[in-house]
């Protein structure tokens, strides 16, 4: 049977299984922007090897229990006179900095994968008791059992994701105390598995913040152009209280004089539609944004939305109805002149702000969702966006376990992205071996992905390889790329196979109707590292790759953008190859210590002549 029709077969095999589109339960929308108490800054730790503050010495937990033992951390138990015994205090512990991994905190745990217990008090100024409360992480990785005052409030799994739990019933205005037991230890059946091509960087990688929100709330909200009609927004509101029933909503976009009164249904749920006539569409050339006021009688929120649509036409992306060439780069989430895990506007601005020098106007956000301040800043500088979840390589896809938590994250990244313009793809995976499981997998993941917003664009990085009666000839064969609107692929011709002499001697054969973008590109180099252009780990080397490569994948049919990989060289610890390595991933066109290299300057030469039609 054709691959396509055996494609179709799957498609309407996997339209049995309807994936589950609850979207993010109370996940707050537009956390961002909205006034909160931030609990940033140094919380006290114990690393915990053997989870003694979660299990007693016969492995059964504390937590849940009756009775917990005397160790269960969550409880922050105090000795009650001096013969009392108590084996633990966090008041006497070290402190680390939140938002941050701890293995760039604290050197004996840098290798460390395991859980790490975190400890912060806090009082709540002006405590009103009619109110309601919720604490809202950006994200811990990789797994977050969070207790409040003793009690548990939840557990949150996935390294990269936003979550929130409520916690009126337990805050109190004095000395509450929030405990969070981070466990970062990787596992076969878990998103992603246990190989990566990444630093396993654990802890409260992100903002924690506490929110005091009224009875009724707006807790979510879609503020979007319809997808296809540039003249109309539409979108939902959705409150949360007990009093959302039949509720007035009102939204603003004051600088276009607009004011649309909605209704809520019997679930706080309102559609939105109304026309948008001399709106500015966000474009990567004029980034505009408006402010969107969403109010009712108890909450107001304020956002800022830019309006564009994004959409394919046969091998061509448009952007406001206009071909546009995405001419990007690859970026993991490191701020490496620091160390670990970039978290915060000024490392986004150091990342963007070279993406930008390069000439580009798009990213990958690879492998996994970035933090906020990435898409919120790109909204501001008009940089279009690939974001992604990090269903990567060797994933378990007969796990339907392994499925919730990747479409959990998926559902997570969209609720958190949906009303931010720069953002245009939704990446299901990256390198994923083909098999039929596979494909049902991703083509879940993908439908999911659709009906929760089908604005943007849905890719995946694909793999391609020679042809076998001619190795010159570079082919595609996955199912998957039948289901997605942009085929996407890491090509690494030169460096992982071939050479870099013959490159200039490669074609690739793509006989798909739709835009191509080459995910991933690239050859490693050790900045200051010369010799001559065939020597490999050297400057030239990678500046000679780049120079054959750009002008081999210019001739692709479709070619519609790219990604090299990657902007700056980034931990891993599979790269430990001394002197060049020494555990660092040296792809980067920027090396860590933020020094460029010389394929740099050849990429932004060739970013440079790309003539946008
Ligand atoms: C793969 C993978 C990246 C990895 C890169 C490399 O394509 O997607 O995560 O870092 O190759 O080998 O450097």
């Amino acid at each position: 049977m054709k691959p396509y029709f055996r494609t179709l077969l799957f498609l309407t095999l996997c339209s049995f299984i309807t994936p589950s589109l609850l979207s993010a339960n109370d996940l707050l929308q537009n956390s961002y922007l909205r006034k909160g108490m931030s609990l940033n800054g140094r919380w006290h730790y114990i690393v915990d090897v053997y989870e003694t503050g979660y299990f007693n010495y016969r492995m059964e937990p504390h937590d849940g229990s009756e009775n917990p033992g005397s160790s269960a951390y969550f409880l922050n138990k105090k000795p009650k006179n001096k013969t009392d015994r108590v084996e633990y205090d966090f008041d006497t512990a070290p402190t680390m900095l939140v938002p941050g991994d701890w293995n760039s905190q604290k050197e004996k745990l840098f290798y460390y994968e395991g859980t790490v217990w975190y400890k912060k008090s806090f009082n709540i100024e002006y405590f009103n008791s009619s109110k309601r409360y919720y604490i809202h992480f950006g994200a811990v990785n990789y797994r977050a059992d969070v207790y409040l005052n003793g009690e548990k409030l939840g557990v949150h799994k996935g390294g990269f994701t936003p979550f929130n739990f409520e916690m009126t019933h337990l805050l109190k205005e004095k000395d509450n105390f929030i405990i969070v037991k981070v466990d970062n230890k990787r596992a076969a059946d878990e998103v992603p598995t246990l190989s990566t091509d990444w630093w396993n960087y654990g802890g409260i990688t992100r903002d924690v913040t506490v929110y005091e929100l009224g009875n009724t709330f707006i807790e979510d909200y879609k503020i979007q152009l319809d997808k296809s009609n540039n003249k109309y927004v539409t979108g939902y509101v959705q409150l949360n209280g007990s009093t959302k029933a039949s509720k007035r909503v009102t939204i603003e976009i004051p600088e276009l004089k607009l004011q649309k009164q909605v209704t809520t249904d019997t679930n706080g749920y309102a559609k939105v539609s109304f026309p948008i006539k001399k709106v500015t569409y966000w474009s990567d050339k004029n980034p505009k944004l408006y402010e969107v006021k969403i109010s009712t009688v108890e909450d107001q929120v304020v956002d800022n939305i830019g309006f564009r649509t994004i959409e394919t036409k046969g091998t061509n992306i448009l952007l406001n109805g206009k071909k546009v060439f995405l001419k990007g780069i690859s970026i993991h989430e490191e701020n490496v002149i620091r160390g670990g895990r970039a978290w915060s506007i000024e490392d986004a601005r150091v990342l963007l702000g070279w993406a930008k020098e390069l000439g580009c106007n798009y990213v990958r956000l690879a492998h996994y969702p970035h933090n906020e301040n990435m898409i919120r800043l790109a909204d501001q500088m008009g940089i279009l966006v690939w974001e992604e979840i990090p269903v990567y390589w060797t994933i378990q896809w007969t796990n339907p376990e392994t499925y919730k938590k990747a479409e959990t994250q998926l559902k997570e990244l969209i609720h958190r992205d949906k009303n931010r313009a720069s953002a245009i793809i939704w990446s299901m995976a990256n390198e994923t071996p083909t098999s039929n499981e596979r494909l049902v997998f991703l083509t879940n993941l993908a439908k999911t992905a659709r009906k929760l917003d089908d604005t943007r664009l849905i890719s995946a990085a694909l793999e391609d390889h020679g042809r076998k009666d001619n190795k010159n000839i570079m082919i595609v064969e996955d199912e998957f790329a039948q289901v997605v609107d942009i085929l996407s692929f890491n090509q690494y011709y030169g460096w992982y196979g071939g050479t870099v002499e013959n490159i200039k001697n490669i074609r690739w054969e793509i006989d798909i109707n739709k835009p191509v973008i080459i995910s991933e590109f690239g050859a490693g180099a050790l900045q200051g590292y010369h010799a001559d252009k065939m020597t490999r780990w050297s400057e030239e080397f990678q500046e000679l790759l780049y120079e054959e490569t750009l002008p081999t994948l210019a001739k692709i049919p479709g070619i519609s953008g790219m990604t090299p990989w990657t902007l700056v060289d980034f931990r891993s610890p599979r790269r430990m190859l001394i002197p060049y390595q020494n555990g660092w991933n040296r792809k980067g066109l920027i090396s860590e210590t933020g020094n460029k290299k010389k394929a740099f300057y050849t990429l932004q030469k060739f970013y440079k002549n790309v003539k946008q039609k």
